[in-house]
């Protein structure tokens, strides 16, 4: 198993890679909540905070996870650079990577757009979400969340809800909880279902009642309407009807079962407020505490690959 130096996607990922990851990711969780957060592993080495769609979450918590290894920080605003001159993606890399880069964070609406890059610059490239295909480091900060609360990942049953089919979210979380022996469930309108779910082992259904069946974890999804060409939905208000999650919903589900989501919500849409902001059952605040801890684990690991290749 060679070391990789970047960081691209969940799908070709070992279980003992994962494993490492989330078990690092820990120690920063704790580390964080006892205040001790100042390190100077990275010290000295530049990380370029490069997105190309809007980010809450995950470019803010690259930011403070770079912070506190000790990193430089830089957050190129990609709206007032000179890609609005017309420097294309591969240009702008070459420029920050004549900057002696050493991490680039990398977001884009194009899938592969943080691959083809990895094979032009010399920093250790993060994907941060690129279109369709995957967002690694939010799938590893879900896997930490629930392992925190349920001590395991193996022999769960996790139903994935909603919009499947353009969720780069959906995508790493299938691979990376399916490698590490959960069962996952995909549950959604058949417009937003993915084409060749089945063949990959997992269980489709339709209905949300029966999707929800007994199962550990409910985790719901954005309506990515950025990414879709048609009418795919027919309103807001009906899909919440058919594929919301409220109270009466996750009753079906296991009684202990919990609820997570990804971020941004939107309320009344795919998610009822009652149920995302319930602390006995949501998990939702608790993933972005995780993904400061997972994505200073994950540059830990990368910053230092990148240290004994200078
Ligand atoms: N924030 C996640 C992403 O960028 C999910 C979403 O936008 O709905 O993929
Ligand atoms: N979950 C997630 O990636 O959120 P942002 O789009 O706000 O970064």
């Amino acid at each position: 198993m060679q070391p990789q130096r970047h960081l691209l996607a969940i799908e070709g990922m070992y279980p003992p890679e994962i494993g490492q990851l989330l078990d690092l990711a820990e120690s920063y969780a704790l580390l964080n909540r006892s205040g001790k957060t100042q390190r100077d592993l990275l010290r000295g080495r530049t990380l370029i905070n490069l997105f190309f769609e809007d980010s809450t979450r995950t470019r803010t918590s690259f930011e403070l996870a770079g912070k506190r290894l000790g990193a430089d920080v830089i957050n190129m605003s990609v709206s007032a650079s000179s890609v609005n001159k017309g420097e294309t993606l591969l240009d702008t890399a070459a420029t920050l990577n004549a900057m002696q880069c050493d991490l680039l964070v990398v977001r884009h609406d194009q899938s592969g757009a943080p691959a083809l890059l990895a094979q032009k610059v010399d920093a250790a490239v993060i994907n941060a979400g690129d279109g369709t295909h995957e967002h690694p480091t939010q799938a590893l900060l879900d896997a930490l969340t629930i392992r925190r609360r349920r001590g395991r990942l193996d022999g769960l049953t996790v139903a994935i809800c909603g919009d499947i089919a353009h969720s780069r979210v959906a995508r790493s979380n299938i691979y990376l909880l399916t490698t590490m022996g959960a069962a996952v469930r995909l549950v959604g309108p058949p417009t937003l279902m993915p084409a060749g779910a089945e063949r990959l082992g997992l269980q489709v259904f339709h209905d949300m009642d029966a999707g929800l069946e007994g199962v550990d974890i409910v985790m719901m999804l954005r309506l990515q309407r950025e990414r879709m060409t048609r009418g795919l939905v027919p309103s807001a208000r009906e899909f919440f009807r058919f594929y919301g999650l409220d109270a009466a919903r996750l009753a079906r589900a296991r009684p202990d079962a919990l609820v997570m989501h990804p971020g941004p919500m939107n309320r009344g849409v795919e998610i009822d407020s009652a149920v995302a902001d319930d602390p006995a059952r949501s998990l939702i605040r608790e993933q972005v505490e995780m993904g400061v801890a997972v994505r200073m684990a994950v540059l830990d690991v990368l910053g230092r690959r990148q240290i004994r290749n200078v």
